[in-house]
């Protein structure tokens, strides 16, 4: 980290320190992918170096395995687990309902099988990532490579008679190259600003051939923390209908200063 943390860093660091702690010995736990999902699971790591924390994680892309593998945390593949405590992972935006857009590092694709596959999926994110109506980050979908151009414009058909915004849609890069998810798959980002009905549109854009699976996560999360960059975390609870909020401590200040260094 530079010597100074933003307030999104912040708030995305306290979220997912505190979902890391509601992770208990011997829970098969799912690890998300993304920057907040990385404090997650670096903190996991230091659970298991420091309390001795048993937990098997399965990982939702390449990159979270290589992380989890480097901070001493059991890797497992999901077939492996068979079925999961836990995930913890970030996301694009979140409603009132708790339903999200993922998909923003490419890797919803094993995050919604992952989550889907868990007793409990808590989504940790800062506190700029609530919206009243989801669309404003363009909506990730996973296409095949295999006429891929085919696969858009049907896409952009169905577009049209959805209740959005927008509908124009681009090919992800990577740099001067298309982005290749951990599936070897291309995304195509949905610009549609609002997304009137997002159960529907995710139903309806999974039926279009070559669309391997959009990221609108509809009644899969079940609890959102969520940071602010005071340092003030917030859980809600759909399940529980509840919300509390915890006040920063001084020993947070202390853990912004070391990991500042
Ligand atoms: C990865 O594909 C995404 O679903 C991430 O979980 C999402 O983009 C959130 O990422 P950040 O935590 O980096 O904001």
């Amino acid at each position: 980290m530079t010597a100074e943390m933003s307030p999104i860093d912040r708030a995305k660091y306290v979220a997912a320190r505190r979902a890391a702690d509601l992770v208990q010995d011997g829970m098969r736990v799912g690890l998300g992918t993304g920057s907040t999902a990385a404090w997650m699971v670096r903190r996991l790591g230091e659970r298991v170096q420091e309390e001795g924390l048993k937990i098997k994680g399965v990982p939702t892309s390449t990159r979270t395995a290589q992380l989890a593998r480097e901070v001493g945390i059991e890797v497992v593949s999901l077939d492996q687990a068979g079925w999961l405590d836990m995930t913890i992972d970030g996301a694009d935006e979140f409603d009132q309902e708790m339903n999200l857009i993922k998909g923003g590092g490419g890797a919803h694709l094993q995050e919604k099988i992952v989550a889907t596959a868990s007793d409990q999926m808590v989504v940790i994110a800062d506190a700029g990532k609530e919206v009243e109506t989801l669309g404003a980050f363009p909506l990730p979908l996973e296409v095949i490579p295999f006429g891929w151009q085919t696969t858009r414009t049907l896409v952009e058909e169905v577009l049209d008679t959805m209740d959005v915004l927008g509908t124009s849609t681009a090919l992800r890069m990577d740099g001067d190259v298309p982005f290749v998810t951990d599936e070897g798959n291309h995304v195509l980002d949905l610009h549609l600003h609002r997304i009137g009905n997002a159960r529907q549109l995710a139903l309806v854009l999974n039926q279009v051939p070559g669309v391997v699976e959009n990221g609108l996560f509809i009644d899969i999360c079940d609890k959102v923390v969520i940071g602010h960059g005071d340092g003030r975390v917030e859980i809600r609870d759909i399940n529980e209908g509840t919300t509390e909020t915890e006040q920063p401590s001084d020993s947070d200040e202390n853990l912004f200063l070391d990991i500042a260094d």
